[in-house]
């Protein structure tokens, strides 16, 4: 099992036909395209990044496979409330990190990263869904990691609850799936 398959297991069981989601960090649009699939013609999904290239790689895929229920946004993910109303949004991923087969000196931190959730977890209807698979070590470093997790552990407990997983007996710096869920 790859993290990616643990988050995409947990996010089919709160995405439906004719859900809004939100994909943070589109990069080659592999979840974009996953999400797009399970919310169907009567959903949508807003997708962001920061580089040309990942919107270019994500149309591509998303014509491909003829998905067109797909906003494709160039911008930062700490301004997704400009593109969603509070409350409205079913689920939210995050894949940290950099792009994959991309520029390895352009991936996600600490203080942009954390507004986003923040910014996220209010767009979040009750009852959603924000995954963040925090992948970390390599390129780009620990600090993201480092700060997001004392970060993650004072959200608000009477409003969201926060899962962490592990991939314990991985070596060298397996992913952490997190789930926070909106009570
Ligand atoms: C690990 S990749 C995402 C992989 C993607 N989910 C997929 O299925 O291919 C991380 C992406 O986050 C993007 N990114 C970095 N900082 C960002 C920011 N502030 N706002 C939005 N995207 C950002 C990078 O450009 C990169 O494409």
């Amino acid at each position: 099992m790859r993290a990616l398959d643990l988050v995409h297991n947990v996010v089919k069981n709160y995405v439906k036909e004719g859900s809004l989601c939100i994909d943070a960090t589109m990069g080659r649009g592999y979840d974009t395209s996953f999400l797009s699939a399970l919310v169907g013609d009567s959903g949508k999904v807003i997708a962001m990044d920061i580089q040309q290239s990942a919107l270019d790689s994500t149309r591509e895929l998303l014509n491909a496979r003829k998905q067109n229920n797909v906003e494709l946004i160039l911008d930062s993910h700490e301004n997704m409330t400009k593109y969603a109303e509070e409350n409205s949004v079913d689920c939210i991923m995050f894949n940290l990190g950099y792009l994959p087969n991309g520029d390895h000196t352009i991936y996600t931190h600490a203080d942009s990263t954390i507004k986003a959730i923040n910014a996220g977890l209010n767009l979040l209807r009750s009852g959603g869904l924000m995954c963040v698979s925090i992948y970390y070590g390599g390129d780009s470093g620990y600090e993201e990691k480092d700060a997001l997790m004392p970060f993650l552990k004072e959200i608000d407990d009477t409003k969201y609850q926060v899962i962490m997983s592990s991939f314990y007996n991985w070596k060298n710096d397996p992913p952490i799936p997190v789930f926070i869920l909106k009570n």
